[in-house]
């Protein structure tokens, strides 16, 4: 009895975990946008019609043996065979009532998604690096990464691209996935119906470091998003103190300027991430740690301790080196 207590307590356990990281995760079935609903409809179809399908087959299997076992055997003539019109009902019947259904919803739900943003609504150019996020707004004229801010409440159409390697956008709340391919452009359009942050993934593995490039779309009301692109286009702040100034410094000397952007300075490099507006982002590496001066220290030192295989090299500094270029990083707001 203790033991079965025990297994009932762990399996209970065991539920309620799951449950927790169902609500974490960014779950297609808990869509809030136009696209994703549709997906989602599209979703519980396939589950129904499987489901019918699961039950009709394990209720033949069961009922077969049974029926087979009730049968006279040994009186001499051989029981005419109902094998070829179960092949037929099965094989041929059922998929061809089945798959059109799929088949035509499936057509219908792209229809629905493909394309109902066009060129004149927002467009946000997001293209995949190994292994993180570069993203433009070409109509504001600046770039950020890993973070995209959309408004609440409209159409807006992603152009994906790829620096490399194969990749794929897919932020499972507001619409499907559709891959990042190098030397070509897709469009995904997206709507949010809720301002909130909604979780994204690439979604097509691309290196030892697939699962950690995250991205993160933050839908908020009309008069936030103006405010926020506003401030995205203001070239970095000016250093005003000394600790910031001798920060500058060290980034350019110790070679950040050579990968990064900063806007309105000297450094432009262009294989990392844009780093004008840092501090105005949630995480470091495409989602791999909080952006917090610590955790940006470490990052800076040691990239490869928290992101192995990453392109960042570790920065080799002294304690007074590192303290200004974290001065100097942290007033990038
Ligand atoms: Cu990029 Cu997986």
């Amino acid at each position: 009895m203790p033991l079965l207590m025990r297994a009932g307590a762990t399996g209970g356990t065991a539920l309620l975990l799951a449950g927790c990281a169902v609500e974490e995760a960014p779950s297609m079935l808990q869509p809030s946008g136009f696209a994703a609903r549709v997906v989602e409809d599209l979703w519980w179809l396939m589950f129904w019609l499987g489901a019918a399908v699961f039950v009709l087959v394990t209720a033949l299997l069961v009922i077969g043996p049974l029926r087979g076992r009730r049968k006279p055997v040994g009186d001499g003539a051989p029981e005419p065979s109902r094998g070829p019109a179960w092949i037929v009902l099965g094989g041929v019947v059922l998929p061809l009532l089945v798959l059109p259904v799929v088949y035509g919803a499936t057509i219908l739900t792209l229809a629905q998604t493909s394309d109902f943003a066009g060129e004149d609504d927002l467009q946000v150019e997001v293209t995949a690096n190994t292994w993180w996020w570069d993203v433009r707004y070409p109509a504001s004229g600046f770039t950020t990464a890993n973070e995209i801010v959309i408004p609440v409440d409209r159409p807006v159409q992603m152009v994906l691209k790829s620096n490399d390697v194969i990749h794929s956008f897919w932020v499972p709340q507001l619409a499907g996935k559709i891959d990042n391919i190098p030397g070509r452009t897709n469009t995904l359009s997206l709507q949010a119906d809720e301002p909130g942050v909604y979780r994204g993934q690439c979604a097509e593995y691309c290196g030892t470091q697939h699962s950690r490039m995250q991205f993160f779309v933050r839908a908020v009301p009309e008069a936030e998003f103006e405010q926020w692109l506003l401030a995205q286009r203001r070239p970095a702040d000016v250093p005003d103190t000394r600790e910031e100034t001798a920060g500058a410094l060290v980034f350019n000397r110790a070679g950040c300027a050579a990968c990064h952007t900063v806007s309105g300075t000297a450094a432009d490099g262009q294989i990392g991430p844009d780093l004008t507006h840092l501090m105005s982002r949630e995480t470091i590496g495409a989602g791999t740690l909080p952006n917090t001066k610590g955790y940006l220290g470490g990052w800076v030192l040691d990239p490869q301790q928290s992101k192995p295989g990453a392109k960042m090299p570790p920065t080799p500094l002294d304690p007074q080196e590192l303290e200004a270029l974290l001065a100097y990083l942290t007033s990038l707001e």
